[in-house]
């Protein structure tokens, strides 16, 4: 999908395009025998694809650090539909410790988990380290749920082999991973603040979400899980994850409000990838306005996927209690 298409909201070859929404790309969709886990479902882009899963039936849970958020989020859905299955749990994706907790409570309820929204994220703050030491950007919108992933893949290669329902992982990225560090990833100064961009380090983040699904779409294949990952492009919506750019951002959009979407159409991407029936079997790729699209060469590149999983996992192991 192309400039042209954003703005016209041409639909490409999924029958969908930028000015579809979530309800527009789940329409005719039952998921009532899916449990979904969302991080980040308390509000933006999360909340309404909370709110749309939840309408098409599934039992949706919202992971948040704001658990009154995410009970008005909640309540908000349930006033609208009296039947909808909601819980939530709490998480700070920024803090391994914490996301250790949720996995284990999560765990604890014996729920099955058929789908993964990997969702939550921060955008452009000023150089912060997380409890853990790591940049903050790195930590939040990769490293935390490339922790809850692993902690979560038993579970969900376990309800995908008793449903013989395909799981799915769906990655937030975002466009902006085209304009991460020279090289991709900083492996060698991710936390040394002389380095230190606030865009590229957001860039860097959204790029190690597409190759987080890369990698796990390779590794599924290779063992036989019966498990997709995919990483999509949600595009460019009004939301408080601006709030660290909030002036420059509402300027931009008044010089751009073509390319804008409204936050019903910024969530088709991710509930198109979470449950059209036409991307069964569809694995390791990136989508822009629920379609098939092209990410940058670094976001394609193999070794740089396979670094970043060695590379994730040891500073994991480092953090990890003994
Ligand atoms: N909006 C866009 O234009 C755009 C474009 C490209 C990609 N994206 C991606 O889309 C995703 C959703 O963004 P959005 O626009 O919906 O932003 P949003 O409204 O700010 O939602 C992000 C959610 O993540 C949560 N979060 C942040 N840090 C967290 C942490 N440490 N632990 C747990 N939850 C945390 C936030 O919680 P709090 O409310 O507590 O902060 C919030 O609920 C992000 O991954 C973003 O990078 C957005």
């Amino acid at each position: 999908m192309g400039l042209v298409d954003l703005v016209t909201g041409r639909r490409g070859p999924s029958g969908f395009g930028s000015s579809s929404t979530a309800e527009d790309v789940t329409n005719g969709i039952d998921a009532s025998n899916l449990t979904i886990l969302i991080t980040g479902g308390a509000s933006g882009i999360g909340a309404e694809a909370s709110r749309v899963l939840a309408m098409r039936g599934a039992r949706v849970v919202i992971a948040a650090r704001n658990l009154t958020a995410a009970s008005e989020v909640k309540n908000a859905i349930l006033a609208e539909y009296p039947k909808a299955r909601i819980e939530c749990l709490k998480i700070d994706l920024s803090s391994l410790s914490s996301v250790r907790s949720f996995a284990a409570e999560f765990l604890a309820t014996k729920l099955p988990l058929n789908i993964l929204i990997n969702n939550a994220g921060i955008m452009m703050i000023p150089y912060e380290l997380s409890p853990d030491g790591i940049e903050m950007q790195f930590a939040t919108n990769h490293l935390g749920h490339f922790l809850l992933t692993n902690l979560l893949l038993d579970k969900m290669k376990e309800t995908a082999k008793e449903s013989g329902i395909q799981g799915r992982i769906v990655n937030l990225s975002s466009i902006a991973h085209i304009a991460s560090y020279s090289g991709g990833i900083q492996f060698s100064h991710l936390n040394d603040k002389a380095w230190y961009s606030d865009t590229r380090a957001y860039s860097q983040s959204k790029l190690a979400n597409i190759l987080h699904a890369k990698e796990l779409a390779m590794r599924f294949k290779a063992e036989g899980v019966d498990i997709t990952a995919n990483a999509v492009h949600p595009g460019f919506i009004m939301t408080p994850l601006m709030r660290h750019t909030f002036y420059i951002m509402r300027v931009l959009k008044f010089f751009s409000s073509f390319l804008w979407k409204n936050v019903p159409q910024g969530a088709a991407t991710t509930c198109y990838a979470a449950l059209h029936p036409s991307l069964k079997d569809v694995t390791g790729q990136y989508f822009v306005d629920s379609n098939k699209s092209n990410c940058s060469a670094y976001g394609r590149d193999p070794e740089l996927a396979h670094k970043l999983w060695t590379f994730s996992q040891e500073l994991i192991d480092k953090h990890s209690p003994s």
